[in-house]
């Protein structure tokens, strides 16, 4: 049944408008269905396959569980006040990309826009800092900016992010990039580019704020709008906008390392030496300095060719102080956040991911009544046994059901007719040699 105004099945709006309903049923703007193989449309849509999402995710948990870090689930919605404090009202994120609303109650909500935050509230709320002095947490969920759309660039995106909490130590930051880097090297993901810098504590940070302004002033008129925008309560940000006009007028900027103090660059440089020791290749750039306010100390970023404008797979850095800024102890702590979206993307631009996996071992084909009662017990029984396994149960003719097997993908197809009920076996066709063999049922498998 369709929706007499505008068309559309009205599976939500009919509840909710009755026949007056005028609202499409649509995803919003920029946020998509991730399906399974079987119903996309086109090869550009491959990245939607969610059999490909499951795997990745799965690859995702294989590696932490290898580096020893542990899954935490938070709502995806939290007080406002949370994401004001924890990532910086100067920051793109708050002032514009967040979804706030009031709840019935007049709170006020934000659908979090990336993970860090909430982590650490159910970090600091669960008292976890009691349990020891290292603390590895991983999440993987849905985030929210309300952003402009565009290839690579969602308002619901996924993010896969590690915190580790308690040492302050480089191989913190070492072993943080080289979980990263080995799950892109897993997956096959080539051609990156692992950029790193270091933002100082916050005294170097303000010495080097001061002289990028006086560096910036003369040339404030020939910067965008936003970085204009910027000057005043985050210029550090204009260093790494892509706009020609302020690459230009920024190119010859102080940089930042020639402000760490001692203990900062010596962390720095051991940094870079573990990183080589392990065979992470990485270049310093003095550029980067990553989005969001709460950073300090080390920041990186992992870029590929094969994304377009919005080529930055994942990126993170170390935010010493956000913890006790929300409440908590002062911990230091190191992270990353990885878009699910643009890591697959690259996978199949890079023509490694493989073709959507295929789950289905075999596929029964009653021929009638009788022999779907038997084909119901046979899958239940193989299904006891972990065979991935489906029947047809459409009654439709041989030939068509023969086609729908190939659409699905089953490597195998058994065809259970009156003789095979008789005779307790099966007839078993492989889908990609089409040899076929009789098979007792008992054997299946
Ligand atoms: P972020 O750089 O804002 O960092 O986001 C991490 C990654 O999420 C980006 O590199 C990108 O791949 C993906 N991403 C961000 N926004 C979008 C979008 N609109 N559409 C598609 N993908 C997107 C953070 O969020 C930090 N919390 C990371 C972190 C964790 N730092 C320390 N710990």
């Amino acid at each position: 049944m369709t929706c007499r105004f505008s068309g559309c099945r009205p599976i939500i709006c009919r509840f909710l408008a009755g026949d007056n309903c005028t609202v499409k049923c649509q995803v919003p703007k920029g946020l998509t269905d991730i399906i399974p193989n079987q119903y996309l449309k086109s090869e550009e849509e491959r990245w939607r396959a969610s059999e490909t999402w499951t795997s990745t995710e799965a690859e995702i948990r294989s590696i932490c569980k290898l580096f020893q870090f542990s899954e935490v689930r938070t709502p995806i919605f939290e007080r406002t006040e949370l994401f004001l404090r924890g990532i910086g009202e100067g920051t793109d994120i708050v002032s514009k990309e967040m979804y706030t609303f009031d709840d019935k109650a007049k709170r006020s909500m934000t659908l979090r826009p990336e993970g860090t935050a909430p982590a650490l509230r159910a970090f600091i709320e669960g008292g976890f800092e009691q349990a020891g002095p290292l603390h590895k947490l991983f999440y993987i969920g849905p985030m929210f900016r309300y952003e402009r759309p565009q290839a690579g660039r969602y308002r619901q995106h996924h993010q896969f992010g590690v915190e580790a909490i308690g040492p302050s130590v480089p191989e913190q930051d070492a072993e943080v990039i080289d979980l990263l880097y080995q799950l892109l090297s897993r997956l096959g993901i080539g051609e990156l580019t692992v950029g790193i810098n270091c933002l100082g504590n916050p005294k170097s940070r303000g010495i080097y704020r001061n002289e990028l302004k006086q560096f910036l002033h003369p040339r404030l008129s020939r910067l965008s709008e936003d970085s204009q925008r910027r000057f005043e309560a985050n210029p550090l940000r204009i260093l790494d906008s892509k706009e020609p006009m302020d690459m230009e007028c920024t190119k010859d900027a102080p940089s930042i390392l020639d402000c760490l103090d001692a203990e900062d660059r010596d962390h720095f440089e051991i940094l870079q030496q573990l990183l080589k020791d392990i065979g992470i290749p990485f270049t310093v750039q003095k550029r980067l300095v990553r989005g969001l306010d709460y950073y300090n100390g080390t920041v990186f970023e992992v870029t590929t060719s094969a994304l377009g404008a919005q080529n930055s797979i994942g990126g993170g850095g170390r935010y010493d102080g956000l913890i006790r800024q929300l409440g908590g102890s002062d911990l230091a702590a190191m992270g990353f956040g990885v878009g699910i979206e643009r890591l697959i993307q690259t996978l199949l631009k890079q023509n490694k991911g493989s073709k959507a996996e295929n789950y289905l071992d075999l596929w029964l084909i009653p021929m009638g009544p009788k022999e779907r009662q038997l084909g119901f017990q046979i899958i239940h029984k193989l299904r006891a046994r972990g065979l991935p396994c489906g029947m047809d149960t459409t009654c439709r003719k041989l030939k068509k059901a023969m086609a729908y097997a190939h659409t699905l993908g089953a490597k195998r197809v058994a065809i259970i007719g009156e003789n095979e009920v008789e005779k307790g076996a099966v007839r078993v066709k492989t889908m990609n040699t089409g040899v076929e063999e009789t098979v007792l049922i008992e054997e299946l498998g």
